[in-house]
């Protein structure tokens, strides 16, 4: 299959971008997008040109490290799928195929294809420590955390980190990934403590780094881990709830 690809090339974050074409006569159907991204660069390193930089890590959709976007949606054109699941059979012969880097006023462009998203783990960091009493293991019948709040506690630890819900929204809001980290940590009996605070701190945080929500629900369709839309409500649920308690817990 005969693809063109648009790849923006950017030296630096102070320098100039723009879109390059680039011919790839040969990618095939099962290939993912990162692996079209390596043919690329084989041919690049090949003509003694500089390889496209690209982030990638587990390439198995865990990590979270695969974040570009294709043709003006985050990671591809397969809902809830990240960069690295995501397939050379969603083209076809011929088309053109524009790959660039995650849009947003929080992610600053460091090289090629690669954003700079430490603002996501500030975040997490304005969340601090979670208290966990390690002395004897508990019996597995003794953690008083029932089957339905552990699977709900799981559709939110889904979540890898990747950016995408903040390149997908408008306003470039982290509300989905804070969300999903407050609704998680909230669910289960770890960390009850801290609740509050870890709100107050994450979403002041959040705040600072990202833009506001406007409840226009791109972040979830774009999510590759499927987060629910829910997790935006739980951004103000979780502040309002730590103010109106004035605790830390
Ligand atoms: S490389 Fe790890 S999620 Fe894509």
């Amino acid at each position: 299959m005969r693809l063109i690809l648009e790849v923006w090339r950017q030296a630096s974050p102070q320098a100039q971008g723009h879109f390059e074409p680039y011919e790839i006569a040969d990618a095939r159907e099962e290939m993912s997008l990162l692996e079209l991204l390596d043919r690329l660069n084989h041919q690049l390193i090949e003509a003694n040109q500089d390889p496209v930089a690209f982030e990638s890590d587990c390439r198995e959709g865990i990590c979270g490290t695969c974040g570009i976007d294709v043709n003006g949606t985050p990671h591809g054109p397969e809902d809830n799928v990240p960069a690295c699941g995501q397939h050379v059979r969603s083209f076809h012969d011929g088309d053109t195929v524009r790959i660039e880097p995650f849009r947003a006023a929080g992610f600053t462009i460091i090289r090629d294809l690669i954003v700079d998203r430490t603002g996501l783990d500030r975040i997490i960091q304005a969340g601090g420590t979670v208290a966990v009493d390690a002395g004897t293991a508990m019996d597995a019948d003794s953690v008083l955390v029932t089957h339905e709040q552990s699977e709900q506690a799981l559709d939110f630890a889904a979540c890898i980190g990747c950016g995408a819900c903040v390149s997908a929204c408008p306003n470039g809001a982290a509300y989905l990934f804070t969300g999903a980290k407050l609704k998680h940590l909230s669910l289960m009996p770890h960390g009850r403590m801290e609740r509050g605070k870890r709100a107050v701190s994450m979403v002041a945080q959040m705040e600072h780094e990202f833009g506001p929500c406007s409840q226009i629900g791109e972040c979830a369709l774009a999510c590759p881990a499927g987060v629910p839309l829910s997790a935006i409500a739980t951004v103000n649920a979780e502040r309002l709830r730590a103010m109106l308690r004035h605790r830390d817990n």
